[in-house]
Parts: structure tokens; sequence; C-alpha cells
């Protein structure tokens, strides 16, 4: 069993042990990548104010998100094809996150069903939901969500048309694999993988296939991507989906605040700072460098989120002194997944709990619900002028 003390020792085993295909489809941005880059790069231009001789016993990393009890603001992303870095990999992730007590948010572009993640967990996790324009497969799938027992809808505002990721067109990404001489070839290396996926019946979009008509390619997300997805998503469509789902709404993808201040207007319960991990418009700012701003225009009047660059405790701790309630890792826990199934992912959050928990105690704090401006310091053009 090899020994874990970085998300970056995760990484490594996940580019080795998963399918090129799948593992250059999780470490993506779109085009140049520049967001992509920027969204961690910018955490590391943030620094941290070392205190000392204060009591650092009894620390505490509990928290709340949208009124659920977490132990730790730290929330695992929707990631699409998760299911295909490792077999059944939407279930292993919700297990992991159950047993560590931090949500789990099932993509709609996942493997596994959402009826088979509520079977293989007993905790609620959140279901994310791509508008498409069929709606009645949209009405289908909320009544999925609410019937699963899913505590959470998070609706994503910023992908109704596909950022283009140059490694997906070229491995001709698909769920599963297409048996391409090159991808054969790939494949004959990863027998762990492999073996999983032999033992599954999970392998193609198991939210979808068999319930939205008209799909060209099923097994292709820029298909589902290009032929489903509503074009003419705007606030009156998300207005009319809160009541259609009646429970907590989380509105993904605010990078602005004036959209902020829309999601404030329609009675949303948080909002997710995040430009898709970078992997949507690329040449946005990092949700980082966003954040602050968002904070001052609508903090006190909607719980504020954030993802996009968060790969160590370090940087939740950041994001939380700048004013998010809570953060979501997608990456951090798919190379946990890639690389160990189930375990890899329960690594991935201690790593994190254990970086956010000491660095929280050598910046002189103990309770992670505390955490504010006053440990960071912040370059004075950290959010730049921009015209
Ligand atoms: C969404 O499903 C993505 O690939 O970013």
């Amino acid at each position: 069993m090899p020994i874990i003390t970085t998300i970056d020792d995760l990484k490594r085993l996940h580019k080795r042990r998963a399918p090129k295909m799948f593992y250059d489809y999780a470490e993506s941005g779109s085009w140049t990548e520049q967001t992509f880059r920027e969204n961690t790069s910018d955490f590391e231009q943030i620094r941290l104010r070392q205190r000392v001789a204060v009591d650092m016993s009894d620390r505490s990393t509990k928290a709340q998100m949208i009124g659920q009890d977490v132990a730790m603001p730290v929330a695992l992303a929707p990631v699409g094809l998760t299911g295909m870095q490792c077999a059944d990999g939407e279930i292993k992730a919700a297990k992991a996150a159950e047993k560590f007590g931090v949500p789990f948010t099932l993509s709609t572009m996942s493997i596994c069903s959402i009826e088979d993640v509520a079977e293989h967990t007993k905790e609620p996790f959140w279901f994310q939901l791509y508008v498409m324009q069929d709606e009645e497969f949209v009405d289908n799938i909320i009544a999925r969500a609410k019937n699963a027992g899913c505590s959470a809808l998070v609706l994503t505002l910023d992908l109704q048309i596909l950022g283009q990721r140059h490694k997906d067109l070229k491995n001709g990404l698909t769920a599963p694999p297409k048996l391409t001489i090159p991808t054969m070839i790939n494949l004959a290396t990863k027998w762990q993988w492999g073996l999983g996926m032999l033992q599954t019946k999970r392998r193609s979009f198991g939210n979808i296939v068999g319930h939205a008509k008209g799909v060209g390619d099923t097994s292709s997300l820029a298909s589902w991507t290009a032929e489903q997805f509503d074009l003419r998503l705007d606030w009156d469509k998300i207005a009319k989906l809160k009541e259609k789902w009646g429970g907590k709404l989380i509105l993904k993808g605010i990078l602005d605040p004036d959209d902020a201040k829309k999601a404030v207007e329609i009675g949303a319960d948080a909002i997710i700072v995040s430009n898709h991990g970078g992997r949507q418009l690329d040449g946005a700012l990092s949700a980082i460098r966003m954040l602050p701003q968002i904070v001052r225009a609508v903090g006190d009047q909607i719980e504020i989120h954030m993802d996009s660059g968060i790969r160590s405790g370090q940087d939740v701790l950041k994001a939380l002194a700048l004013g998010a309630r809570g953060v979501y890792i997608g990456r951090a826990y798919i190379y946990g997944l890639g690389a160990m199934g189930e375990k890899g992912v329960s690594a991935a959050l201690e790593v994190i709990h254990k970086e956010l928990d000491v660095t929280m105690a050598l910046c002189g704090r103990r309770d992670v619900q505390g955490l504010d401006r006053d440990v960071l310091l912040v370059p004075k053009d950290f959010e730049g002028q921009w015209d």
C-alpha cells in the first residue's frame, strides 16, 4: 500500500492506473488552459499569517453547509464520468464522503445512476442538474432525485454549451471507451481498471441512457451537451425549476457579482463561485480572485460556496478566510478515486482535513467557523484592476 501524504501522490497514481482518456478528461481546462492554471496558481499568491503562543487545544473543523452538519466545510463536487475513473466510482466516492461526514454531489453526467447511489448509501446526497431541452426528462430527473431523498439540488449554470477541451477530442472520449487501436494499447496497461470494469454493469451514463430521447451517440458527453442541453436557460426558467424542486437549491457557476445578485433575487439557498474548474470560459479570472468581490456584493444575503482550484487544506483555509462558507473539491478526490478507489477518496479527504487543521492551528485559530481575512496576507493588487 503506497504511503499517501499529499494530493499529488494520488494524482501520480491516478495517472498511472486510469486510462489516458479519463485521466486527461479530469486534468483538462478549455482552450489554452489559462483559467485552469490560474485557479491553482492564484491560491499560491495568498500567504498565511503565522501566530504563536495561542492555545491550540480543542480545535474543530466542524461546520454547516446549507444547514447540514459537516465534518469540515468541504463537499465533493459533481464530476462527469466519475464511474469511468474506477468501476462504480460514484458509489465509492459517495461512501467515502458519507464515512467522513461531508456531502457528496452526484453529477447528471455520472455513470452510476441516482437510484444506484441511493441504494448503496444511507446519508442523503446532493444532485447536480444540467438542464436539458426535453422538459419531460427534466421533470422526471427532478422527481427521481426527490424520490432518492437528495437533500439539495445543485443547478449548474455555466455549461449549456461545452468549452472545448482539446485532449477529449484527440482521445475520442466516450463512456464506455470505443475500442480503437490506440485505446486498446493504452487499456492493456491498465489491468486493475479493466478488472473492475469487467465486474460491473455500470459503464454508460446511468442517469440518462434510456431516459433521454433523440441523442445520436449515447456514449459521448459532447453529443449529449450539443443535442440535449437547453441553450435557452435563463433566470425565469431557473425560478420555475426552483419551484418544481421545492427543496434546497444551490446555483453553481456564478463568477460575477451581478449574477450573484440575481441568485439572491430568485431566493437560492447558496451559490457556488466557480468557473467549472477552468473547463468552460478560458480567460475568465480564477474563482479565488473573484470570491472577495462576490462576498462584498451578496455575502450578507446568501450562503457563498466556492470551487475551482482547491488542491489542499491550505487552499480550503484561504477560501474560507476570504468569505466562503464551504468549498468543493473535484479533481482532488478524483485523483484519489482513480488511484485507489474508495480508499483513495478517503485518503484525499484525510490529507485535506489534516492540512486544514494543522494550518488553522499554526495561524493561531481553533475553529474553522471563525476564520476571517485576518489569518491571511493578501497582495494588495490580488483582485486586480480590470475595466
Ligand atoms: C462537465 O460535465 C464537464 O466535463 O466539465
